[in-house]
């Protein structure tokens, strides 16, 4: 699956037909093995064909997610999620099919696309199979930044708020509520009718009292700043990012099966493991429904063009990232 979207160098050629080249050329990050950034290049290939049953999407926006570089360094995560280098590298993306296969049926050239292309999205160009489960259609009044960074917080969202299953007689701490997930997770719990506390570091109590949550500071005062603020206790929780909410949420008398995590193995003390996989089938259909009626925000920190990778991974590796950071591309034509 690596290999797809990534085809031969493209030959060196004389100036006057480098204008007929932009025209079928592929920029494509390039994972070539297992180490850090460095180990990620930007690389220009012929633009990749598809066979009988795939699609070509032209890719718009790249969304950016942690498990992307997370990756680079893990053989573990990346067998994982079928990661094999040398391939590409990204997953959230939001496009345009720009040509279909001979055998394919069920997409049209123009057709707006959105999803996940596991090592592959971050590119002009990438082919999928026209049946992947994971290539969706574009719903009518939501833009491709929207679409584009969705796909992983989305479904990780939706699985963590299924499973807490949070109403008005709920009182929630979601550990890392500015981030990717966290933005998306806050505003579900907040319509919910749940009452919600957010952690973030001093300079996101902004972000997460927008999102309608009471912000309060990670660190070594989190029980008793929670405490002050909910003298009755905490019911549900959910931690993404290590497990320190996870850990001060069963202190603060949350059950320990209404305390979820997204970064451990091994939750604290009966607290559970959800994962973006969990996620229901229509979970991205919903929050997409929900973005279209003005009911849910999904926050861009920055957007980068494809060229600028480096800076904008690196902005993610600091851990602070406010909602998400996308790389646009947009194909050469
Ligand atoms: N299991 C799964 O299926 C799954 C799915 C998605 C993500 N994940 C993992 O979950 C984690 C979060 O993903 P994401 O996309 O939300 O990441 P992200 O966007 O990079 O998260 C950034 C947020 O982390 C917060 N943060 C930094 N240090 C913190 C600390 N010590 N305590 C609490 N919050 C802290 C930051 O808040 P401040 O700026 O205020 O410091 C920032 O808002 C990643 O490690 C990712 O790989 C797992």
């Amino acid at each position: 699956m690596c290999r797809a979207g990534l085809s031969d160098p493209v030959p060196a050629a004389p100036v006057d037909t480098i204008v007929d080249m932009l025209h079928v050329t592929n920029r494509a990050l390039h994972f070539a093995g297992f180490g850090g950034l460095d180990k990620l290049s930007l690389v220009t290939a012929q633009r990749p064909e598809p066979g009988p049953d795939q699609i070509r999407v032209r890719v718009a926006v790249a969304g950016l997610n942690p498990v992307d570089w997370q990756i680079l360094a893990s053989p573990a995560l990346a067998a994982y999620f079928g990661v094999r280098p040398p391939c590409g590298y990204g997953n959230d993306f939001a496009g345009t099919v720009d040509a279909v296969g001979t055998d394919v049926t069920n997409w049209q050239v123009g057709d707006r696309v959105f999803g996940g292309a596991r090592a592959r999205a971050a590119a002009d160009y990438f082919l999928a199979q026209a049946d992947d489960p994971r290539i969706l259609a574009t719903p009518p009044g939501v833009s491709d930044l929207v679409a584009g960074v969705i796909d992983i917080v989305g479904r990780t969202a939706s699985a963590v708020a299924d499973r807490l299953r949070l109403s008005p007689d709920d009182t929630v701490l979601i550990g890392s509520a500015a981030g990717g997930v966290g933005t998306v997770l806050t505003q579900l719990a907040v319509a919910s009718g749940a009452r919600v506390l957010g952690s973030g570091s001093a300079d996101s109590a902004e972000v997460i009292a927008a999102l309608g949550a009471e912000p309060v500071r990670y660190g070594p005062d989190l029980v008793p700043d929670v405490r002050r603020l909910t003298p009755s206790g905490i019911t549900a929780a959910a931690d993404l990012h290590g497990v320190a909410a996870a850990t001060a949420a069963l202190e603060l008398g949350a059950a320990p099966g209404r305390v979820a995590t997204i970064e451990a193995d091994e939750p604290p003390m009966g607290a559970v493991a959800v994962n973006g996989r969990d996620a229901r089938p229509d979970a991205l259909s919903e929050l997409l429904g929900l973005v279209a009626s003005g009911r849910l925000r999904i926050p861009v920190e920055q957007t980068y063009p494809l060229a600028d990778y480096r800076i904008a991974i690196e902005r993610q590796q600091q851990r602070h990232t406010r909602g998400k950071l996308a790389l646009l591309t947009g194909g050469t034509e």
